[in-house]
């Protein structure tokens, strides 16, 4: 079965033509294409949903262009569409999944619309073919869960973030600080370098009881800590946020040196609080096996801690491969092909949800 997905929920267009689930050879995801507008973005600090939407306009039909003949398939070839119908910028929902609907009517195949947070949350067991019981702990840019997987569609949200998401507290914080956007790799590359201990930033929600998180505290705590360590040089445009800053401790660090810890503290306060409450959900839920994915996946420091407590707890601890972290759309054919084999599809009527619950 071949499979052709659609990805527009933020700011990546994407197009992955998939074939069968169980991946025999690497041959089997025909193509994968990107096209991230970050730098479109990037001076406004953030995603303008208008400029999204209109840039996945302009980039689709490149991108399934080239997929197509990539993966060497003609569109009669293609067994079903998929595409993202939530959670994402309505505007860009929009996009790939009146496309997606189209080649369907088009081709005469079955349409298949499906949750972006599925596609994150099953995307470590790409390319294979049964999902094992596990605690996927998702962090991106919109979103931060602990769900109970107990199979494909059967889902329990255990814990969420009450306010920022850990990916969206990566990109303030940097903005704050002054870096680049997104804003994750920019704080994990000076991390590499700085003191964690440097700074105490709170782990908010640590002892709540439940399994939810919070990082907009962290977020002020760092906006506080600011003016202490921090003398702004340069106001730029109207937003008081986007100043340039220079870094000087009183005493005898460098500037760079308080930049690096400033980001290793960070860092560290989201790891611990995210560590912990995973750990917290596994023996709640007598579970041992721990899943991580979405884009603030990537992040290497977050891997290495996960992998060392789950290894010293005995957890298994399946992680995506980078690549399919942040988003694509080889994670939304995985999904829609586990659907199908299952004799799952969608209605042509069902429409975009800029708020799709997982569960
Ligand atoms: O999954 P994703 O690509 O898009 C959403 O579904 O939101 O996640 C994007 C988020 C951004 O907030 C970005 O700053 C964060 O993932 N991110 C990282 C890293 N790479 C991307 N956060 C921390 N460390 C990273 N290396
Ligand atoms: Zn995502």
């Amino acid at each position: 079965m071949t499979i052709l997905a659609i990805e527009t929920s933020c700011d990546e267009t994407a197009v992955a033509i998939l074939r069968g689930s169980e991946r025999q050879s690497s041959s089997d995801l025909l193509a994968s294409e990107v096209a991230s507008q970050i730098a479109e973005h990037e001076k406004f600090g953030g995603v303008v949903p208008e400029v999204a939407s209109r840039n996945h306009l302009a980039q689709l039909p490149r991108l399934l262009e080239r997929a197509i003949a990539s993966a060497n398939v003609t569109i009669n070839e293609i067994d079903a569409f998929a595409a993202t119908s939530g959670p994402g910028l309505a505007s860009s929902l929009l996009v790939g999944n009146s496309a997606a609907k189209g080649l369907a009517i088009g081709a005469g195949k079955p349409f298949l619309a499906i949750n972006h947070l599925e596609g994150h949350l099953l995307s470590p067991f790409f390319g294979s073919k049964k999902i094992e019981p596990n605690i996927g702990l998702v962090v991106s840019g919109g979103h931060t869960l602990l769900v109970n997987v107990r199979g494909v569609g059967n889902y329990e949200i255990l814990g969420r973030t009450l306010d920022d998401a850990a990916g969206e507290a990566f990109d303030k914080v940097a903005k704050l600080l002054g870096l680049g956007y997104p804003g994750g790799p920019e704080i994990e590359m000076r991390a590499q370098k700085g003191d964690a201990k440097k700074f105490d930033l709170p782990r908010s929600m640590l002892n709540s009881g439940d399994l939810n998180f919070s990082f907009s505290g962290l977020k002020t705590a760092v906006r506080y800590l600011l003016p202490k360590v921090v003398i702004p040089n340069e106001v730029e445009g109207s937003r008081a946020e986007s100043f340039k800053v220079t870094y000087r401790d009183p005493s005898t660090d460098t500037g760079d040196d308080m930049l690096a810890d400033l980001c290793a503290s960070f860092q560290q306060a989201v790891i611990d609080v995210l560590r912990e409450k995973s750990l917290r959900a596994l023996q709640q839920t007598k579970s041992r096996r721990l899943t991580l994915s979405g884009g603030v996946s990537c992040n290497r420091a977050l891997r290495e801690n996960l992998r060392a407590a789950c290894q010293k707890n005995g957890i298994d601890f399946p992680v995506a491969d980078s690549w399919l972290c942040t988003d694509n759309a080889a994670m939304i054919a995985f999904a829609a092909m586990l659907r199908l084999e299952n004799g799952i599809v969608s209605s042509l009527a069902e429409e975009i949800d800029p708020n799709l619950a997982l569960a």
